[in-house]
């Protein structure tokens, strides 16, 4: 399936594994394991230890994973002043890239900007964001990222709130016939991914639960049978 065909199926289960918990040091082996297991998409988290309080990597890292995969990459941008990375992103290689709500003065400037590049724009919103924030953009976005843990780190406890945040945009989407897929990130586990599916969400990005210890391969394919299952019971 092409990237084009995969954003008008918004209910395909998509498993995302975030490399901020793989070892960096065998990045191209640990991503060819979870994708091996089922990943289809390579969540990329980029820090600047001014939006959030830790720093990670920027488009030199983006460029060397382009080499290494032929998946998306999905780099989730936890930065400010975003406007001026997107190309560089962009050129590196990336496929996908979100911004924060909370830290672009002129979001719609930005999502335009990401999508000028060719790529998928997707928005981000903190556990303590509302949803009704993204009213005015929703109908530009590809996609929606619902943070389910307060963003910097990996391996933190899901924050429940995130499930009605999830619900409330699958409810919208459905109201207003837009088409933005839904992803959620941090804390996804064996433990909550069946019920952030159950409440709509499509994109599943998981760290701690695909690198943290065990085999990438067999933790990400027992994450999407979870999650699989978990979208069958949906009605
Ligand atoms: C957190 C990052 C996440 C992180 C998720 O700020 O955006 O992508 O990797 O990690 P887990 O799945 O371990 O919560
Ligand atoms: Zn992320």
């Amino acid at each position: 399936m092409t990237q084009a065909e995969l954003f008008t199926e918004p209910d395909l289960i998509e498993l995302a594994p975030s490399i901020l918990s793989a070892d960096f040091a065998h990045l191209a082996d640990q991503i060819e394991r979870a994708t091996a297991g089922g990943g289809s998409v390579i969540h990329v988290d980029v820090m600047d230890g001014h939006f959030v309080p830790n720093i990670t990597i920027g488009p030199p890292v983006v460029k060397s994973l382009r080499q290494a995969t032929r998946l998306p990459l999905d780099c989730h941008l936890m930065i400010e002043n975003a406007d001026r990375y997107i190309a560089d992103f962009a050129e590196a290689g990336a496929d996908w890239i979100s911004v924060h709500q909370e830290a672009c003065r002129h979001l719609n400037r930005t999502l335009n900007l990401i999508k000028s590049h060719e790529c998928r724009a997707g928005v981000v919103i903190n556990p303590a964001t509302p949803v009704e924030t993204l009213s005015e953009v929703l109908e530009i976005v590809d996609y929606v990222l619902v943070m389910s843990v307060n963003p910097g780190f990996g391996g933190q406890k899901f924050i429940p709130g995130a499930k009605h945040k999830i619900r409330k945009l699958a409810e919208i989407r459905a109201g207003r016939g837009y088409s933005y897929r839904i992803e959620v990130d941090g804390g996804i586990a064996l433990d909550t991914v069946a019920e952030v599916v159950r409440a709509g969400a499509e994109i599943l990005v998981a760290g701690n639960a695909v690198f943290g210890k065990g085999d990438a391969k067999s933790n990400a394919a027992a994450l999407l049978d979870e999650a699989r299952s978990a979208s069958l019971q949906k009605v």
